[in-house]
């Protein structure tokens, strides 16, 4: 068989920066301030320039800033958020663990983002929030959120998880609504190496809100005025993530040319169908997700080739066994269409151009007529 590929090489990712990544590391294991040491403050103040918003809040995932951000709003038990049901669990997950109910929207079948066309239907007198999800690096139509948002007066939390350093007509995703919530998971596009994660918000009541239920609640040490969480990001997670960041435009650039490559040479591949991205934003393709025929086959034959693939996912969430019993709405024919079909393939900024090219082979091999 012949060399396994990584599905994200973060070895490669490693090797180009392990000098900083020690050096950066070494200074906090020296400073000793492991819970909320000065590179917490540096990463925040950093990532809240880049995407343009006024506060950026580390925390331990992007789970829990989630949870953190539903939280700061103060939504209560029976309130609902409307949600995209093609995500990873997290998104649903978070409003259910408050009490909250996700009102399932179907997805566009051509990005799998929200249709957000179908948002205002889902309002009801309990709808308290609208949480779309910037899937695969591509930033849900925000602009139609926002604006059904404020007709009702409900909040945006934009779960950018896998979507950070994406643009959006002039903005940055995390800053195109009332909150914006990101992963640091390892393999999403601005990763550290454990968990991490973090909220943006121009919001000062929103940013105190969320710094403060980060912390157990606390606006003073042992002044507990709100109920919260253990939720802080390490100091050596920040510390890794800001070594990360020399590499990040670089890493962005080369994301952008590998997607527009795979594109170019997949367009004409019969079985293939690819994921529309709008001419106002752009997609950071946290992961590169194409729609097959013949998924398990496909799957199987890049497999024997050393060619790994995953599946971003095989169940929408209003068929999932925990949340299934929470649906009422029409049936959501677009998000179960687009899991029976979606394939992720290699993708991660040091992919190279000949192990593109041999995931590309391998794939219109394993979709060619027999
Ligand atoms: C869309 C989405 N939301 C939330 C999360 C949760 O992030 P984390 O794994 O950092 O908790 C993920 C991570 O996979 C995700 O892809």
């Amino acid at each position: 068989m012949s060399r396994k590929l990584e599905f994200v090489d973060l070895k490669t990712q490693y090797a180009a920066l392990k000098d900083r990544v020690a050096e950066r590391m070494q200074r906090v294991l020296d400073h000793g301030q492991y819970i909320m040491g000065p590179e917490v403050k540096e990463l925040e103040e950093r990532l809240a320039a880049s995407t343009g918003a006024r506060h950026c809040i580390t925390v331990a995932s992007g789970t829990e800033a989630l949870l953190i951000s539903l939280m700061a709003l103060g939504l209560k038990p029976g309130d609902e958020v409307v949600t995209t049901p093609f995500t990873f669990a997290a998104t649903a997950e978070m409003i259910v663990l408050i009490g909250a109910v996700p009102v399932f929207v179907d997805i566009e079948p051509d990005t799998c983002n929200i249709d957000a066309t179908q948002i205002e239907a889902a309002i009801t007198t309990r709808t308290k929030a609208i949480m779309p999800v910037s899937l695969y690096g591509q930033v849900a139509d925000m602009d139609t959120i926002n604006a059904v948002a404020q007709r009702h007066g409900l909040a945006v939390i934009e779960d950018a998880a896998q979507s950070f350093g994406a643009t959006y007509r002039g903005g940055r995703s995390c800053n195109l609504s009332t909150l914006g919530c990101t992963s640091f998971f390892p393999s999403k596009p601005l990763g550290c190496y454990g968990d991490g994660g973090a909220i943006f918000t121009s919001d000062d009541a929103l940013a105190q809100a969320c710094r403060e239920i980060r912390v157990h609640g606390q606006s003073a040490r042992y002044t507990h005025t709100r109920v919260g969480v253990g939720g802080r990001m390490d100091t050596l997670q920040c510390a890794i993530v800001l070594a990360k960041l020399e590499r990040f435009e670089w890493e962005l650039a080369q994301r952008h040319a590998l997607g527009a490559r795979y594109a170019e040479l997949l367009r004409d591949v019969s079985g293939v169908r690819l994921l529309a991205v709008r001419p106002d934003r752009d997609c950071v393709w946290a992961q590169y997700t194409v729609f097959v025929e013949r998924r398990a086959q496909v799957q199987a034959a890049l497999a024997a080739q050393g060619i790994p693939t995953a599946v971003h996912y095989p169940r929408p969430l209003h068929r999932q066994p925990v949340y299934a019993p929470l649906h009422r709405g029409p049936e959501l024919t677009h998000s179960i269409a687009a899991a029976e079909a979606v394939l992720s393939l290699p993708m991660s900024p040091d992919l190279t151009r000949s192990d593109q090219d041999r995931v590309v082979a391998a794939l219109a091999q394993a979709l060619a007529p027999s």
